[in-house]
């Protein structure tokens, strides 16, 4: 893509990589600004924005801690490509319009200018201004592509769509699936394995929309999109709004509004070499999408399927996992419980009591030659990328998706 730096002059950008570390040393005081003094001025933007995420500050400490990496390589936009690719499915799926990039633009420089003071001269802020303008350009031109792409394919769409629960079931004690299908009686496009769709509903009483992400947990090609949602409810902590909902007042027969499939964490299926399904408690859902594809489109393909929960009770979707691995070869399947109950001990239903190590891994798996993907909570998936790198797995192998804001793992 030919970015717009070349809009920018010497000077500006000589200001503005000289002054990225001022900023980020501020970073998280001139988030909290600009989130507050954006709130404010553009309530309709809390309809969009994870309150709840708002309040642990994991979001905004995201959107700032881009815009200064975006910043740094102002002068080589390029090389940021794929951050922003990964930003902007979240943006589409999100229903994020260009229009919007200028009220985040302006609330930014308010809160450099409160937070830094004199030290913020009008060049700084001046020059700020142009970077974020030629950011902010390169998002909406990626996200202008996507847009065009979902609503281009058949049965795809641009918008939030209603789509009527079909089907409620229960899969563990936390788990449960909701198989939506389109209320227009349409065709519903094809997704990639491993990407997820946005919900929003309008909880009774609650002043604002409340959208949360679910990867699609069955394979494509079906006429309804599955989502597999855990129940948030955490001593001394306020429970999970979306979450909470759906599992006791969202059902069958009620109608819930999604964008379009979206997100990069997706299967590659142009390879043949084996694949790695590695999973922690509700992150097996794009796992469970890529292993019936799996099997369905790729039968020959060698599947390693390893799934770790607390115990039998907290175990998702096993009936369905086993079932497969009995009747494909080519599928394995390795289960590690936390806490295995005494039960699972007696029925001897679990492999491996603990963590997945890498002398685990190394256990079960003949080599390190395979596509490694994997979700989870995030301390699981720092040691699982940590696992991986010292097997000396390739960077390029290694595929993980966030529940959440993206994080540096390792
Ligand atoms: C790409 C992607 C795919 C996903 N796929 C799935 C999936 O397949 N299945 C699934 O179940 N989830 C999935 N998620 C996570 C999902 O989007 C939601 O984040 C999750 O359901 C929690 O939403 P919630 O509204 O219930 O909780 P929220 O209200 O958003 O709260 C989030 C967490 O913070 C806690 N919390 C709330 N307020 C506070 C506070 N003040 N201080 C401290 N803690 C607090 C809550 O108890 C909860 O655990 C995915 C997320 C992403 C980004
Ligand atoms: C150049 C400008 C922007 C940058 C660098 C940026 C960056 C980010 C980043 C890093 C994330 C977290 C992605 C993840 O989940 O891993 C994010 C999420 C998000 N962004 Fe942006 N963003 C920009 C502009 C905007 C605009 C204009 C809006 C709309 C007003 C917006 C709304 C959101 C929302 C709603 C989320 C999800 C937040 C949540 O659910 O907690 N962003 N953005």
């Amino acid at each position: 893509m030919a970015t717009t730096t070349l809009q920018l002059d010497a000077k500006t950008i000589e200001t503005v990589k000289a002054t990225v570390p001022v900023l980020a040393q501020h970073g998280e005081a001139i988030t909290k600004h600009f989130y507050k003094r954006m709130f404010a001025a553009h309530p309709e933007l809390l309809n969009v924005f994870n309150q709840s995420n708002q309040k642990q500050g994991s979001q905004p400490k995201a959107l700032a801690n881009t815009v200064y990496a975006a910043a740094q390589y102002i002068d080589n936009l390029e090389a940021i490509i794929p951050v922003v690719k990964q930003i902007a499915h979240k943006h589409r799926s999100l229903e994020i319009k260009p229009e919007q990039y200028p009220i985040v633009g302006k609330y930014l420089l308010i809160a450099i200018k409160e937070v830094l003071g004199d030290a913020a001269t009008d060049e700084i802020i001046d020059a700020w201004g142009k970077a974020y303008g030629v950011i902010a350009d390169v998002f909406i031109q990626v996200e202008r592509e996507m847009y065009e792409e979902a609503a281009g394919l058949n049965g795809g769409w641009n918008g939030f769509r209603d789509f009527v629960v079909e089907k409620k079931v229960k899969e563990s004690d936390v788990i449960t699936s909701f198989y939506l299908k389109a209320k227009d009686g349409k065709t519903i496009s094809d997704f990639k394995p491993g990407q997820y769709i946005s919900i929003r509903l309008t909880i009774p009483g609650e002043e604002y929309t409340h959208i949360r992400q679910y990867s699609l947990s069955d394979a494509p090609g079906k006429d309804y999109y599955r989502i597999s949602t855990k129940r948030e409810a955490n001593k001394d902590v306020p429970d999970g709004v979306v979450s909470n909902y759906l599992h006791d007042s969202i059902n069958e027969g009620d109608v819930v509004e999604l964008t379009a499939p979206a997100g990069d964490f997706v299967l590659n299926m142009d390879q043949t070499e084996p694949v790695v399904l590695i999973s922690g408690g509700v992150g097996l859902t794009p796992m469970i999408s890529m292993l019936n594809t799996l099997v369905e489109k790729q039968p020959e393909r060698q599947v390693t399927f390893i799934h770790a929960a607390i115990n039998s009770n907290f175990h998702a979707m096993h009936d369905h996992v086993k079932e497969l691995a009995n009747n494909h070869d080519n599928v394995n399947y390795y289960v590690c419980y936390d806490y295995p109950t005494e039960e699972d001990r007696a029925n001897n239903v679990f492999d491996k009591e603990g963590y997945i190590d890498l002398a685990y891994l190394q256990s079960i798996l003949k080599d390190n030659s395979a596509d490694f993907y994997f979700c989870g909570p995030v301390p699981f998936m720092k040691s699982i990328k940590q696992a991986l790198i010292e097997w000396n797995v390739p960077e390029e192998k290694i595929h993980f998706e966030f529940f959440g804001p993206a994080q540096q793992l390792a």
